[in-house]
């Protein structure tokens, strides 16, 4: 892109500072910087005008029930088998989330080279690695494992598995591919800079996930090993199941496009998205978008009527995917903490959040298929999200629940 298409789509989006150190740069920078403008979606950034954090306007939101713990152990055997069948076929396939920034965890390394042992070193990495081996050794088949990293973290991901040689996984079935970028801007919407000569980037939110898969190549890979089904999970739960057979058969036995594992709710407010009906196709609502009606509302058993919540582990079906390949997700606008260059043009790493990032959700393409099974799981057995160092959903209680369900740590 040559200076003055730069300067035109700047000014289309009223960002001309950016260039306001071009006469300072290199040209090595001056051309990285242009093409740096020349890729930016800079239309993500009239999203903020909406309130941040909110989605547009919601549907008709209407209670979805789930398939159950007590109907899930009667049909246990049975499940299991069908799961099994498609795991040993080489059909399912496993996506790991890890192109996340991990700031309220506070450590610059990738969240999953975190180290949680105790006694020994136990990495993220590691964790969710043995617990996809269990089932590798059940099926007696390498399950594919696709891993998203971001610009940000990429190198460092790479270097790692490699260093741990793959913590014992076969080589032969990791992906790495990486996810795209979107600018980080000020409240006011004017993109930040960390360096003179590049536009502050943050990844795009882990909905960007298929998209991104398709578009590194890594998508051909899958089809050529005949995966039909993934599984799509976040960094951050240590004891999450991975490829859980039983999980892959009831989606598999309810001929749903999608499937979510989901807890039963803590608290009335719990601050997580839970399953429902949305203009009666199925859809997640953010805990912050649940009025006081619809917490309180209860289903025929008298029991709470938006009781499940997602754990962020996910079944999707491929065939189902492409064809909502090309539908826009919402953009999601939260507020975070930016490194970005101060008035002098130094670097400054903010200690309270300066502005906002734009970024897809992987919730928000369970709304966009036909029909997913919301699958009960035990959240003592499969849920310890870490996100914290301390506190709720920190290192200290994924410690604890790790050691409950036996990990020597
Ligand atoms: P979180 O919402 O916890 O975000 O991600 P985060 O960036 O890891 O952490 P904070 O909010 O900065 O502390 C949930 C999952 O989605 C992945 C994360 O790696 C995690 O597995 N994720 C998030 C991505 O893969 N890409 C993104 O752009 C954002």
């Amino acid at each position: 892109m040559t200076y003055t298409d730069a300067y035109k789509k700047l000014e289309r989006y009223g960002q001309l500072h950016v260039l306001q150190y071009y006469d300072q740069l290199t040209d090595v920078q001056k051309t990285a910087l242009l093409s740096q403008i020349e890729t930016t979606d800079f239309s993500v950034l009239s999203s903020r005008e909406k309130e941040a954090g909110k989605r547009e306007e919601r549907g008709v939101i209407t209670p979805m029930p789930a398939m159950e713990l007590c109907e899930i152990e009667k049909r246990r055997k049975e499940l299991q088998r069908t799961g099994l069948e498609a795991i040993k076929a080489g059909k399912v396939g496993a996506v790991l989330l890890a192109g996340g920034m991990g700031t309220r965890l506070g450590s610059d390394a990738p969240k999953g080279m975190y180290d949680i042992g105790i006694t020994k070193p136990m990495y993220i990495f590691e964790r969710l690695i043995a617990n996809t081996m269990e089932v590798v050794e059940m099926s007696g088949a390498w399950i594919p494992f696709f891993i998203m990293t971001s610009d940000k973290n990429h190198e460092a991901t790479v270097k790692f598995f490699e260093e741990k040689d793959y913590f014992g996984y076969e080589k032969e079935y990791i992906f790495f591919f990486r996810q795209e970028m979107a600018p980080a801007s000020d409240y006011n919407g004017k993109v930040y800079m960390e360096e003179k000569g590049k536009i502050s980037t943050s990844p795009n939110g882990n909905g960007g996930w298929f998209v991104s898969m398709e578009r590194s190549g890594v998508g051909r890979k899958m089809r050529e090993l005949g995966v039909e089904w993934l599984n799509v999970f976040a960094v951050d739960n240590v004891l999450q199941r991975i490829a859980d057979p039983c999980f892959v058969g009831a989606v598999i036995a309810s001929g749903c496009a999608s499937g979510s594992k989901v807890v039963r709710k803590a608290a009335r407010d719990e601050k997580v998205g839970v399953m429902c009906l949305e203009d009666g196709r199925p859809s997640i609502i953010e805990y912050y978008e649940l009025t006081d009606e619809l917490m309180d509302a209860k289903d025929a058993k008298g029991e709470p009527a938006y009781n499940f919540g997602a754990i962020l582990n996910y079944l999707f079906r491929l065939k189902d995917l492409d064809t909502i390949m090309d539908n826009k997700l919402p953009l999601h606008v939260v507020e975070k903490k930016i490194p970005c260059l101060d008035a002098q043009g130094s670097l400054i790493k903010p200690e309270s959040p300066n502005g906002y990032k734009y970024e897809q959700l992987v919730l928000d393409m369970i709304h966009e298929l036909d029909s997913c099974l919301p699958y009960e799981v035990v959240r003592e057995k499969e849920f310890a999200p870490i996100k914290n160092k301390t506190g709720i959903d920190s290192v200290e209680s994924a410690r604890i629940l790790l050691q409950n369900n036996g990990v020597v740590l």
